[in-house]
């Protein structure tokens, strides 16, 4: 134990995986399980908004984030906004880093890119690190990687709009997601190049998209690769530490 603290010590993660754990566990018993499962330094755990609190009182390593947030800041931190949660409530909490953006929000709750640029102005002012997700649907890759640089170009103009603090920028191909047909590699690698020209250098990307212990080195082995955001693969505690220990290697 206290050698595994020493090694761990000496040799911290240089890459952020992030557990997006979507609408799961069913049970907070269940995700504080999985989160002492995963409490790892260099991985930032992304439970749904009921188990925030109880997952944050397990962490000893691994950092907190929300899945979303929303973009009114009143100084009270509170207003009349049914179903909504507010930086400063997240902060509260204890989480570091909010994902904004995540490409099932956008199809499914209707989020467009005006709220998402204002949800990351409002997290990036209230001090949570934002992770923006970005990605093109099937139909934009078909038509190949300029029509896909195209769109994304799109939507970090859009959504980065008078954001002047730096952004972790998640790039996650749509047709990728859950769907165990992750993106090939080097066709991340030019896309994650081409995001950094639009984004600034020096902006931080991670991939998404049915990432496992089996295809995690291939996209991370590249220096330009920040990390990864892991769903489905997230919510099984022994694959996800898998992860963890390929990507301590690299
Ligand atoms: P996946 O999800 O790993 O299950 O493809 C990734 C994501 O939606 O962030």
């Amino acid at each position: 134990m206290l050698f595994g603290d020493l090694r761990e010590k000496m040799n911290p993660m240089k890459k952020l995986i992030v557990a997006n754990w979507k609408m799961n566990p069913q049970t907070e018993q269940q995700a504080i399980r999985l989160a002492r499962a995963e409490d790892q330094k260099g991985v930032v755990i992304c439970p749904p908004f009921p188990f925030l609190d109880g997952v944050k009182g397990k962490l000893k390593k691994a950092d907190l984030g929300a899945q979303d947030l929303f973009w009114e800041d009143p100084p009270t931190g509170g207003g009349p906004y049914t179903g909504e949660v507010s930086v400063l409530m997240l902060k509260r909490l204890g989480a570091r880093y909010v994902i904004i953006g995540h490409s099932e929000r956008r199809r499914w709750l209707g989020e467009t890119d005006e709220m998402i640029n204002r949800k990351v102005v409002s997290a990036a002012r209230g001090g949570l690190k934002v992770i923006l997700c970005v990605g093109e649907p099937l139909s934009v890759r078909k038509k190949g990687l300029y029509a896909a640089k195209q769109f994304v170009k799109s939507q970090l103009r859009k959504n980065l709009k008078s954001v002047r603090s730096p952004v972790i920028i998640a790039y996650e191909p749509i047709w990728a997601i859950g769907t165990g047909k992750p993106d090939r590699p080097e066709d991340t690698l030019t896309m994650v190049r081409f995001i950094k020209g639009v984004a600034g250098s020096s902006c931080r990307v991670l991939y998404g998209g049915s990432v496992t212990s089996q295809n995690v080195k291939s996209f991370l082995c590249y220096k330009e690769m920040y990390g990864a955001l892991v769903g489905g693969a997230s919510l099984k505690a022994q694959e996800f530490r898998k992860i963890i220990t390929i990507v301590k290697k690299l």
